[in-house]
């Protein structure tokens, strides 16, 4: 088709997209065209802008390495990686809800023993004691579920943020028990802001937002049978809680990470204060699927 004006153009590419025998994929590309057609029109974008918002784009990939995923991180402080997840998880009042995965979740974490410490020798912080029950959505007990844990440390690092931190720490696996339970060692995580040395740091200092999560823990629940459960838990005396940059926190992933004294500890062997968070974790019925890791190492 010849274009005439400016408004031929968007049917003129939906035509040419016509032919494409993937269905879903037509009928996502086509929407895509008319919306970012749209946009255009609304915004009356410059060229300036768009030269702009296309090196932006190449930007992102260019900060993205095999241990940093700045694509990822860009969709997560847009809120579309929590919207995919609504989308793709409608959840019964009975089960967990999920959150999204984020962009440091690490494939073959240690396979550690229930009991064991996520924690490695020396790490700083509050010892922290993880306990809870993997069950289905009508409260039956999922035996052997794993149970894949990772978390930031107390100043609010990933063990692959720096080079000087030992690697795999605070990440580990778990297979709960024959009556779904489970229970590990860690030490208490901090809120911390997301990485802002890239093109999404730059967004969010022009458009001055906090870059900050509030403290919590990732969890990641798979069992045959069973929709994998991406989550995370927060902790309820954590700042940013109501302004989370990834937009994840849920009311029902809000949890009391309690306080003890080492008084308390004896039923566990701990002697020092410590905190505690227990947290049951529900999965729907539906098709195991392990998400594809945001980082290779
Ligand atoms: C995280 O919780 O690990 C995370 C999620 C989104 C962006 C950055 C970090
Ligand atoms: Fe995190």
């Amino acid at each position: 088709m010849i274009i005439q004006n400016e408004k031929d153009i968007t049917d003129a590419v939906c035509a040419e997209m016509a032919k494409t025998p993937d269905l879903r994929l037509r009928a996502v590309m086509e929407s895509l065209v008319r919306h970012l057609h749209g946009f255009l029109r609304e915004t009356r974008l410059t060229e300036e802008e768009w030269e702009f918002g296309l090196a932006y784009l190449t930007e992102l990939g260019r900060a993205t390495t095999p241990s940093h995923n700045e694509t990822i991180l860009a969709a997560d402080v847009l809120g579309a990686s929590s919207l995919v997840g609504f989308l793709n998880n409608a959840v019964s009042s009975t089960e967990t809800e999920p959150a999204l995965l984020g962009p440091f979740w690490r494939q073959n974490s240690p396979l550690l023993s229930i009991g064991e410490s996520i924690a490695k020798a020396g790490t700083p912080g509050l010892l922290m004691r993880v306990a809870g029950r993997v069950m289905d959505d009508r409260g039956n007990p999922i035996p052997r579920a794993m149970v894949d844990v990772w978390q930031a440390d107390p100043r609010g690092l990933y063990d692959n943020q720096i080079e000087s931190l030992e690697e795999m720490n605070l990440r580990g696996r778990f297979e709960a028990d024959d009556q779904g339970y489970f229970h590990f060692l860690s030490v208490k995580p901090a809120g911390y802001p997301v990485p802002t040395h890239g093109p999404t740091g730059a967004l969010l200092r022009a458009q001055k937002r906090s870059a900050y999560r509030p403290a919590h823990v990732h969890f990641m629940v798979s069992a045959p049978g069973f929709k994998t459960l991406v989550t995370q838990v927060f902790a309820d005396d954590s700042e940013h809680l109501d302004n989370d940059v990834t937009f994840s926190v849920l009311q029902s992933l809000v949890a009391t990470f309690k306080r003890h004294s080492e008084l308390d500890g004896a039923p566990y062997g701990i002697g020092e204060p410590w905190c505690s968070l227990t947290y049951d974790l529900a999965l729907a019925s539906g098709e195991s699927r392990i998400p594809v890791a945001p980082i290779t190492c």
